[in-house]
Protein backbone atom coordinates (compact mmCIF):
# COMPACT_ATOMS: atom_id res chain seq x y z
CA UNK A 1 0.00 0.00 0.00
CA UNK A 2 1.75 3.38 -1.05
CA UNK A 3 1.23 6.55 1.17
CA UNK A 4 -0.85 7.91 -1.52
CA UNK A 5 -3.82 5.68 -0.09
CA UNK A 6 -4.33 5.09 3.81
CA UNK A 7 -5.96 1.40 4.37
CA UNK A 8 -7.91 2.69 7.51
CA UNK A 9 -9.65 4.95 5.52
CA UNK A 10 -10.10 2.28 3.10
CA UNK A 11 -11.85 -0.15 5.32
CA UNK A 12 -13.78 2.02 6.50
CA UNK A 13 -15.47 2.57 3.51
CA UNK A 14 -15.33 -0.90 2.74
CA UNK A 15 -17.18 -1.68 5.66
CA UNK A 16 -19.82 0.78 5.33
CA UNK A 17 -20.84 -1.25 2.34
CA UNK A 18 -20.13 -4.50 3.95
CA UNK A 19 -17.24 -5.52 1.54
CA UNK A 20 -19.68 -6.28 -0.99
CA UNK A 21 -18.54 -6.51 -4.57
CA UNK A 22 -21.81 -5.26 -5.90
CA UNK A 23 -21.01 -1.76 -4.33
CA UNK A 24 -18.27 -1.00 -6.46
CA UNK A 25 -19.69 2.10 -7.66
CA UNK A 26 -20.45 3.67 -4.58
CA UNK A 27 -17.62 2.19 -3.03
CA UNK A 28 -15.70 4.36 -5.82
CA UNK A 29 -17.35 7.50 -5.51
CA UNK A 30 -16.27 7.21 -1.56
CA UNK A 31 -12.41 6.46 -2.51
CA UNK A 32 -12.80 9.46 -4.77
CA UNK A 33 -14.33 12.11 -2.36
CA UNK A 34 -11.80 11.19 0.06
CA UNK A 35 -8.65 11.83 -2.62
CA UNK A 36 -10.46 14.14 -5.15
CA UNK A 37 -9.76 11.20 -7.42
CA UNK A 38 -8.87 7.18 -8.28
CA UNK A 39 -5.67 6.45 -6.80
CA UNK A 40 -4.29 3.43 -8.65
CA UNK A 41 -2.95 1.88 -5.17
CA UNK A 42 -6.84 1.60 -4.37
CA UNK A 43 -7.34 -0.63 -7.00
CA UNK A 44 -5.47 -2.99 -5.43
CA UNK A 45 -6.77 -2.68 -2.01
CA UNK A 46 -10.14 -2.92 -2.99
CA UNK A 47 -9.53 -5.81 -5.38
CA UNK A 48 -7.81 -7.95 -2.76
CA UNK A 49 -10.93 -7.19 -0.60
CA UNK A 50 -14.08 -7.27 -2.72
CA UNK A 51 -12.85 -10.61 -4.81
CA UNK A 52 -12.82 -8.50 -8.04
CA UNK A 53 -9.97 -7.82 -10.63
CA UNK A 54 -8.23 -5.02 -10.72
CA UNK A 55 -8.71 -5.06 -14.32
CA UNK A 56 -12.70 -4.98 -14.00
CA UNK A 57 -12.69 -2.13 -11.17
CA UNK A 58 -10.43 -0.60 -13.45
CA UNK A 59 -13.24 -0.86 -16.64
CA UNK A 60 -15.79 0.21 -14.50
CA UNK A 61 -13.63 3.70 -13.53
CA UNK A 62 -12.74 4.27 -16.74
CA UNK A 63 -16.18 3.61 -18.21
CA UNK A 64 -17.65 6.38 -16.33
CA UNK A 65 -16.46 10.02 -16.87
CA UNK A 66 -17.09 11.03 -13.35
CA UNK A 67 -14.09 9.47 -12.49
CA UNK A 68 -10.98 10.45 -12.45
CA UNK A 69 -7.89 8.36 -12.21
CA UNK A 70 -5.52 11.71 -12.12
CA UNK A 71 -5.01 13.71 -8.93
CA UNK A 72 -6.81 16.91 -9.27
CA UNK A 73 -6.25 20.22 -7.48
CA UNK A 74 -7.70 21.14 -4.04
CA UNK A 75 -10.29 23.71 -6.09
CA UNK A 76 -11.39 22.44 -9.22
CA UNK A 77 -13.02 25.01 -11.23
CA UNK A 78 -15.31 24.13 -13.85
CA UNK A 79 -16.43 26.51 -17.07
CA UNK A 80 -19.23 25.54 -18.89
CA UNK A 81 -18.97 25.67 -22.41
CA UNK A 82 -22.58 24.43 -23.19
CA UNK A 83 -24.10 26.41 -26.00
CA UNK A 84 -25.67 28.98 -23.87
CA UNK A 85 -22.38 29.65 -21.72
CA UNK A 86 -20.25 29.42 -24.93
CA UNK A 87 -22.30 32.08 -26.92
CA UNK A 88 -21.76 34.30 -23.72
CA UNK A 89 -17.91 34.34 -24.09
CA UNK A 90 -16.98 31.43 -21.74
CA UNK A 91 -14.10 30.60 -23.87
CA UNK A 92 -12.32 34.08 -22.66
CA UNK A 93 -13.05 33.53 -19.26
CA UNK A 94 -11.04 30.03 -19.25
CA UNK A 95 -8.29 31.35 -21.03
CA UNK A 96 -7.73 34.05 -18.66
CA UNK A 97 -8.19 31.39 -15.79
CA UNK A 98 -5.66 29.19 -17.42
CA UNK A 99 -3.35 31.81 -18.19
CA UNK A 100 -3.24 33.12 -14.80
CA UNK A 101 -2.50 29.48 -13.44
CA UNK A 102 -0.08 28.79 -16.18
CA UNK A 103 -2.26 25.75 -17.15
CA UNK A 104 -2.82 24.15 -20.92
CA UNK A 105 -4.81 21.44 -22.63
CA UNK A 106 -2.72 19.07 -22.17
CA UNK A 107 -1.87 20.38 -18.23
CA UNK A 108 -4.87 20.43 -16.55
CA UNK A 109 -3.56 20.62 -12.78
CA UNK A 110 -1.48 23.27 -11.23
CA UNK A 111 1.87 21.39 -9.30
CA UNK A 112 1.17 22.71 -6.01
CA UNK A 113 -2.16 20.31 -6.38
CA UNK A 114 -3.92 23.68 -5.68
CA UNK A 115 -6.21 24.19 -9.22
CA UNK A 116 -7.58 21.94 -11.78
CA UNK A 117 -9.62 23.70 -14.83
CA UNK A 118 -12.12 21.98 -16.94
CA UNK A 119 -14.81 22.35 -19.19
CA UNK A 120 -17.84 20.26 -18.97
CA UNK A 121 -20.52 20.96 -21.62
CA UNK A 122 -23.85 22.52 -19.62
CA UNK A 123 -23.96 22.76 -15.67
CA UNK A 124 -27.54 23.00 -16.05
CA UNK A 125 -28.16 26.34 -15.14
CA UNK A 126 -28.59 28.15 -18.75
CA UNK A 127 -30.23 31.14 -17.60
CA UNK A 128 -27.30 32.35 -15.64
CA UNK A 129 -24.74 31.98 -18.18
CA UNK A 130 -21.93 32.12 -18.61
CA UNK A 131 -21.28 29.63 -15.72
CA UNK A 132 -18.67 28.29 -13.38
CA UNK A 133 -18.40 25.84 -10.54
CA UNK A 134 -15.55 25.86 -8.00
CA UNK A 135 -16.00 22.44 -6.27
CA UNK A 136 -19.58 22.43 -7.11
CA UNK A 137 -20.68 26.30 -5.73
CA UNK A 138 -21.87 27.48 -8.76
CA UNK A 139 -20.65 31.07 -9.95
CA UNK A 140 -23.33 32.82 -12.32
CA UNK A 141 -22.86 35.47 -14.76
CA UNK A 142 -18.61 35.23 -14.84
CA UNK A 143 -16.44 37.54 -17.09
CA UNK A 144 -12.86 37.30 -16.90
CA UNK A 145 -12.19 39.84 -14.89
CA UNK A 146 -14.80 38.14 -12.37
CA UNK A 147 -12.99 35.05 -12.96
CA UNK A 148 -9.55 35.87 -11.76
CA UNK A 149 -11.11 38.26 -8.79
CA UNK A 150 -12.59 34.51 -8.16
CA UNK A 151 -8.90 33.43 -8.14
CA UNK A 152 -7.24 36.09 -5.83
CA UNK A 153 -10.05 35.22 -3.49
CA UNK A 154 -9.26 31.02 -3.30
CA UNK A 155 -5.87 32.18 -3.31
CA UNK A 156 -6.15 34.61 -0.01
CA UNK A 157 -8.13 32.06 1.64
CA UNK A 158 -4.92 29.47 1.76
S1 LIG B 1 -24.78 25.80 -21.25
FE1 LIG B 1 -23.74 26.48 -19.50
S2 LIG B 1 -25.08 26.02 -17.90
FE2 LIG B 1 -26.05 25.21 -19.64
Amino acid sequence: MSEVVDNKEMDEILQKYGYEKSCIIPILQETQAKYRYLPKEAFSYLSENLGISTAKIYSIATFYENFSLEQKGKYVIKICDGTACHVRKSIPILERLKSQLGLTEAKVTTDDLMFTIETVSCLGACGLAPVLTVNDQVYPAMTPDKAQELLMRLKEEE
